[in-house]
């Protein structure tokens, strides 16, 4: 007979927590938000921890170069999207690593040959008026000038003209040498009074700009993650099916830390593919899921998974539970997957973190699933309304709205994270494309968000994320008092406008 489970399947509305004592151990700004993301040996410390409890999901519309960048500079990680070629996966990947604060690598390159009309097609498509001419139109290519908006007037100047005919020549440019420190560049930036400074190695080959504006920008990152080169922390997607290919590229380079990106991760396939990243890359991390249970937890666990994914038919643009009828509310999945991992610890004396991954709607809901023991939370909608996202924002009624699509929509149309095996059966849709509310830059949401999640767990009497895990105390409401949680019997201002 099937086995049933009496228990409801409980989401986060239906929970909060209760206050514990708070004292002056535990004010906000105490609060210590890192958490490990890797399995480490009880007494040792974790390789791999991120300074926020934070991951932005593994989506085309998500997690791209660009947001990869702002969150781990925020302290968080992204895992750049697997539905994309291996080359422009890579190719994504190199940028986070090569990304240093302050120093910017060139996206608006041209040779001496294109023409002003090139210029202004490309000041339109990239925003920005500062285009590097190299020998080969490349961003790391022998600098043979610049051109800024002062170089030419388009009511004077022929769009036909030149780039070599009108750009500011190498040899009256001033450049820093590859190396310098952001301080250094900073000082030849104020002594020259200049907007842009090109910094070049021995052999004149462009490696980043220095721009002035970014100047108070550079400070304000306290949280950065960082590897021990000094660089971002970048994770990536992977799938069952092409990993061998995939994950040598991955690893060439840079990447830190690997995830396999399944709606299902109760199987085989993800075996397979944890043991030969296991067997072949020695160090390499790679996390597994998603889980919803004990046994899909210990089966991964076992498998070698150095952190497990939890969370099925959860997410905002999912339909898997409507489609396919599989999936559990996710803070019962989560309770029972902490269980499972804490039991595992007693038992083998390692910890293997978890993620809670899909349908945080809520700051507080972090909170909570922090509380009940996840390590880390990864989200979709949240991140997709920033502007580093890699969506196009789109203006609907009076407001401004960026595109959300799953991974299992038509548009995304990334069947290996659905199709288990070989079989390539696939032939229906578990996610939907929409739109989710812009929100701004990343940086500003963040860190409204990590106030409160910082405020929350000072309620709950914590100064970590350990120690929320051991002594919140949490209580299931009914769905009346969830009606009492918003505002209630009063009339709302705004709606006299
Ligand atoms: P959100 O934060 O609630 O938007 O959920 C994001 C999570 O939903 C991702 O990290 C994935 O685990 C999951 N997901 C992404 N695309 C799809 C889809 O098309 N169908 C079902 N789940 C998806």
């Amino acid at each position: 007979m099937a086995y049933i489970y009496n228990d409801v399947s409980r989401t986060f509305s239906e929970y909060l927590l209760i206050p514990n004592l708070t004292t002056e151990r535990c004010i906000p700004d105490k609060v210590d938000l890192s958490t490990p993301v890797v399995k480490f040996k009880k007494g040792e410390e974790c390789e791999l921890k991120l300074n926020v409890p934070i991951a932005s999901a593994i989506m085309q519309s998500v997690s791209n170069d660009t947001l990869a960048i702002a969150l781990a500079r925020s302290g968080g990680i992204s895992f750049i999207y697997g539905s994309q070629s291996i080359e422009s996966q890579v190719e994504m990947v190199k940028k986070v690593k090569k990304y240093k604060s302050g120093f910017v690598i060139s996206d608006s390159n041209l040779r001496v040959d294109n023409s002003l009309k090139d210029v202004l097609e490309l000041k339109n498509r990239m925003g920005h008026s500062t285009v590097a001419v190299t020998e080969d139109g490349t961003s790391t290519g022998k600098l043979l000038g610049i051109i800024t908006s002062r170089d030419y007037r388009v009511s004077r100047t022929s769009l036909e003209k030149k780039v070599g005919d009108f750009m500011t020549p190498f040899s009256k440019l001033i450049v820093g040498n590859l190396g310098i420190s952001l301080s250094e560049a900073n000082d030849i930036i104020w002594e020259n009074k200049l907007n842009c400074l090109p910094i070049v190695d021995k052999d004149q080959k462009l490696h980043y700009f220095v721009f002035r504006k970014d100047y108070d920008e550079h400070k304000q990152n306290p949280y950065e993650l960082l590897d021990k080169n000094k660089r971002l922390v970048i994770g990536a997607g992977i799938n069952t099916r092409d990993y061998a290919e995939r994950v040598p590229a991955l690893v060439e380079g840079g990447v830190d830390i690997l995830c396999i990106d399944s709606s299902d991760g109760f199987s085989v396939w993800q075996k397979n593919t944890i043991e030969y990243v296991k067997n072949n890359f020695e160090g390499m991390k790679i996390g597994g899921g998603n889980v919803v249970d004990k046994e899909g937890f210990l089966y991964l666990a076992e498998a070698g998974a150095d952190f497990v994914k939890v969370g099925i038919g959860g997410g905002s643009i999912c339909i898997t539970r409507e489609q396919k009828g599989i999936g559990r509310g996710q803070a019962t999945a989560i309770i029972e997957v902490a269980k499972a991992r804490d039991e595992y610890f007693e038992k083998t004396g390692i910890y293997i973190p978890i993620c809670s991954d899909g349908g945080t709607v809520h700051d507080y809901h972090i909170v909570l699933a922090l509380a009940m023991g996840a390590d880390f939370v990864m989200m979709g909608r949240y991140f997709a309304r920033f502007d580093e996202s890699p969506t196009k924002k789109v203006k609907r009624g009076n407001s401004y709205v960026k595109e959300y699509w799953g991974e299992g929509s038509n548009r995304a149309r990334n069947w290996q994270r659905y199709d288990l095996g070989e079989s390539n059966s696939l032939k229906f849709e578990e996610g939907v494309d929409s739109y989710v509310p812009y929100a701004g830059k990343l940086k500003d949401n963040l860190d409204v968000t990590l106030s409160k999640v910082k405020s929350t767990m000072s309620s709950c009497g914590s100064a970590s994320i350990p120690e929320l895990q051991k002594t919140a105390r949490i209580t299931l409401v009914s769905s009346v008092s969830i009606m009492e949680g918003g505002a209630h019997d009063v009339i709302l201002k705004e709606n006299d406008y």
